[in-house]
């Protein structure tokens, strides 16, 4: 079949929407019509060619959320008619990490999705002759898209697609920091770095985990006014002395659970020093740039924090994504108010621009 895509031709440019062939499912695969797509940093960072292991042409996008509309041989767990979310983070429920209870890092396909191949070194994606390869897994900055089976929530039909689209990335990311990472106690005190999509999902995970204090730091006092809608108790512009700041507010010991949602490293040192002595357990969710490395004074770890981090939350996708999508359904999670701006495929270009002005929280894609 014939989709419209948004394909990075070159790295640095912008993105061209065109029309592309898209091939049927092969065994253990599945079609999926995109409903809604979040347009993430990942995105954006890889269209700029700085991710020195992105590959083109392509079509980028991994937030998306969609209705199954065929399905290839061997599938069991997916129906025509079923929403689901994406996974760039696929569950094989099989392999020896999807077994274990102490990571998400499913292993199954991991080769091939990073060389931007289906699981058997095939693409479904392609221009008469010329292959195009599929971004993350996913590639949902499009009209349609073939995944495993293996890469796809099924979630309750009566969430909104452009709602639930933020699960398949940020927004998961960060809740999932809070409840299947750092695993946040009732009363505990939480130290948020960075107000996105992430720092706010982690926000709003702390508080379904029961914390009693919340205290989000960020450079933004607009971004500080969604966190507090999100849950924090407390907000602090950011800075070098945000650390003495939260050791002051937590009785000067620092906060149970501190959380990093920035990607900037020093930011990291400073998640790393706001977590208590004692037990203090320090999580990074943000992603550095290439050869940066994280300064640590080995004294914060002797005198008892902890250094966590996570791809994903934490989050086994086709178990987790499902559950949020109920609480959400519950009322317990507000999703709606991630997303702060809605636009068409066309419009892509734009809303990387908008990004880099840190306008919005997340821009959905929702007319393809
Ligand atoms: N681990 C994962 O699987 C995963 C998934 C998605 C995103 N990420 C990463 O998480 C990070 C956050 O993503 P996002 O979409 O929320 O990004 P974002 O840019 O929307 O949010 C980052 C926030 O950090 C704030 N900030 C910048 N400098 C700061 C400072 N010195 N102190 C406090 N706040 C500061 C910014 O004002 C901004 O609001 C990025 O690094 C992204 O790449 C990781
Ligand atoms: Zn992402
Ligand atoms: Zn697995």
């Amino acid at each position: 079949m014939k989709i419209r895509a948004a394909v990075l031709e070159e790295f640095a440019k912008p993105l061209v929407v065109q029309e592309v062939d898209l091939d049927g499912p092969a065994p253990g695969e599945v079609l999926v019509r995109l409903g809604a797509c979040g347009v993430c940093h990942t995105d954006m960072y890889t269209a700029s060619g700085a991710d020195p292991s992105g590959y083109a042409p392509t079509v980028l996008g991994h937030e998306g959320a969609g209705t199954v509309e065929a399905i290839g041989e061997g599938v069991t767990s997916l129906a025509p008619g079923d929403h689901v979310v994406t996974l760039f983070s696929p569950q094989c429920r099989q392999c020896v990490h999807c077994e274990s209870d102490k990571t998400n890092i499913c292993l199954s396909i991991r080769e091939q999705q990073n060389l931007g191949y289906l699981p058997d070194g095939t693409t479904r994606l392609h221009r008469s002759d010329e292959r195009v390869r599929h971004f993350m897994g996913t590639s949902t900055f499009a009209e349609a898209t073939v995944m495993p089976e293996i890469a796809l929530a099924k979630v309750s039909p009566e969430a909104p697609l452009d709602t639930i689209a933020a699960l398949a990335c940020g927004a998961t990311t960060g809740i999932g920091a809070a409840l299947y990472v750092a695993k946040v106690e009732p009363g505990s005190t939480v130290a948020v770095f960075g107000a996105g999509l992430v720092g706010l999902g982690a926000v709003a995970g702390a508080k379904l985990a029961g914390a009693e204090r919340i205290i989000c730091v960020d450079l933004d006092e607009g971004r500080l006014q969604q966190a507090r809608h999100h849950g924090a108790t407390d907000t602090l512009i950011g800075g070098p002395d945000a650390p003495v700041q939260i050791i002051e507010m937590t009785g000067g010991f620092g906060a149970d659970y501190t959380f990093e949602a920035t990607g900037n490293v020093k930011v990291m040192a400073q998640a790393v020093e706001s977590a208590r002595m004692g037990w203090g357990l320090c999580t990074i969710a943000g992603v550095a740039g290439k050869g940066e490395t994280l300064d640590i004074i080995p004294r914060w770890l002797i005198t008892g924090r902890r250094v966590a981090g996570a791809s994903f939350g934490g989050a086994k996708g086709r178990d987790r994504v499902p559950e949020l999508v109920d609480l959400y359904l519950d009322g317990k999670l507000d999703l709606d108010a991630f997303v702060t701006n809605r636009i068409a495929l066309d419009e892509i270009n734009d809303a990387f621009a908008a990004m880099d002005r840190h306008e919005g929280v997340r821009t959905v894609i929702t007319q393809f």
